[in-house]
Parts: C-alpha cells; structure tokens; sequence
C-alpha cells in the first residue's frame, strides 16, 4: 500500500498541500481556483482544473454527442471528461496524461479535510469527482503516459477518436516530448515542437475526425 505524507501550508487566502515527491496543490479559500503543480526530475509543470466553460471560452464549441468517441490529451484534472462522461456517451472517452491520479486524489482528500466546513469543500468534492472518473476504467480508458508514449503503447487507439482535444496539454508543454528536455537550452526550435506533436495527435483521429487545440503562444 502507498502511504502518503503531507506538508499542508495553510495561510487566511490558501490551502497549499506539498508533497515529497514533488507535487503541491494549491485552493484559493474564496474563489473557484485550484491547480496542482509537479516538479519532479525533468518535469516542471502545472496541471489545471478547469471548467466546462473556461474549455468553451478557449476551443469554442465542442460537438458533445452521445455516439462520438472522444481523446483528450493531456486532462489534468479538467472538466471535459467527466462531463462527457455524465451525458452518457456511449464508448468509454480515452485520457491521455501521465500526471499521478491516485497521488493527487490523496492530496485533494487532505485539503478537503483540511477546509472541514468551509464552503470550498463542494468545489474540492467536485474535483475529487472528476479525478474518481478518470481512475474509474468502467467509464473512462486512462493511458497514463505522455502521448508520444502512448501512442507507442497503445497501437489500437491510433484513428479510433471523433474528436481529440488538447487544452494547454502537450501543445503547451512541448518540451515533455522531447528526450532529455531538461538540458534543452536553446537549442531546439518550439514551433517544430509543437507542429510534431499537432501531427501525432491527429493520428488518433478516425476519417472525418477534429482536432481541437488552443492556441498556444
Ligand atoms: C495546464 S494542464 C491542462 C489541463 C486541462 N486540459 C485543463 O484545461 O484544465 C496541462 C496538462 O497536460 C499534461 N501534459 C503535459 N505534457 C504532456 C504530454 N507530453 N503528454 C500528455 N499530457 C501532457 C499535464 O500532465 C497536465 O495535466
């Protein structure tokens, strides 16, 4: 069994929830506002918690249909998916992200516990929903890997989708597709980056698929 130890920061606008791995939470105590960041050896990013609505706001309006198979690369703990899943879809969505989902679930678990009474305790039951879809295999199909990884590892999902999106994931954080991207200096050129993860991800799409992706700076 995994224990975790935590190292909760607790000031009157946040609850900030450290882990020795390098993983930290942080909740506005006000607001609507949490994201967890991770920086272990060669990582160092953030991993967001958006709604529905801040995804709309960034990709405009995405099909939602019951028969549609949909891929989202790089979720975090973002609303898309397990809204998906709550409308009922009928093949299970795929999740493409390596970000620790048991580790973050525990770290949500403390902060909820933490805030024992507040009002910011249904914000954190909302985000603990969300991660308990994506763990959840009956529902959701979590490949744990980075998606050039993944699409190494799982062959079959190679033009399986109707839709992929990709919020501010890899698009974003380029680098994390690129071997030894911790002694990358300036040596390597972001647009060609970007542009060769736009083109895997489009390999996951079927005949007539979308991709959808944010603009990324
Ligand atoms: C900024 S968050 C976005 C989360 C969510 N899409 C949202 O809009 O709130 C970035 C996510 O992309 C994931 N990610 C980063 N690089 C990735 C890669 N190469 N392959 C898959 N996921 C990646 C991170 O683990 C993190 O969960």
């Amino acid at each position: 069994m995994t224990r975790f130890y935590f190292d909760v920061r607790d000031d009157s606008s946040r609850m900030n929830v450290h882990h020795e791995s390098g993983y930290d939470f942080s909740v506005s105590k006000k607001a609507r506002e949490a994201s967890f960041t991770c920086k272990r050896p060669g990582q160092d990013l953030t991993i967001t918690c958006r709604d529905m609505w801040e995804y709309v706001r960034a990709l405009g309006n995405i099909p939602i249909r019951r028969n549609l198979k949909y891929v989202e690369i790089g979720t975090g703990v973002g609303a898309l998916v397990p809204d998906i899943v709550k409308t009922g879809v009928k093949s299970r969505p795929t999740v493409i992200d390596p970000a620790d989902y048991g580790l973050m679930l525990a770290m949500l678990f403390e902060a909820r516990d933490r805030l024992a009474g507040s009002r910011q305790v249904r914000y954190i039951n909302e985000l603990v929903e969300r991660v308990e879809i994506i763990l959840d295999p009956s529902k959701v199909v979590l490949v744990n890997q980075k998606l050039g990884e993944a699409y190494q590892s799982r062959p079959d999902l190679a033009e399986s989708a109707d839709v992929v999106i990709d919020n501010l994931g890899p698009c974003f954080y380029p680098s994390t597709e690129i071997l030894g991207a911790s002694n990358l200096g300036d040596s390597w050129n972001r647009d060609k980056a970007v542009e060769n993860i736009i083109s895997l991800e489009a390999k996951f799409l079927r005949k007539g698929g979308i991709l959808i992706t944010s603009d990324v700076p």
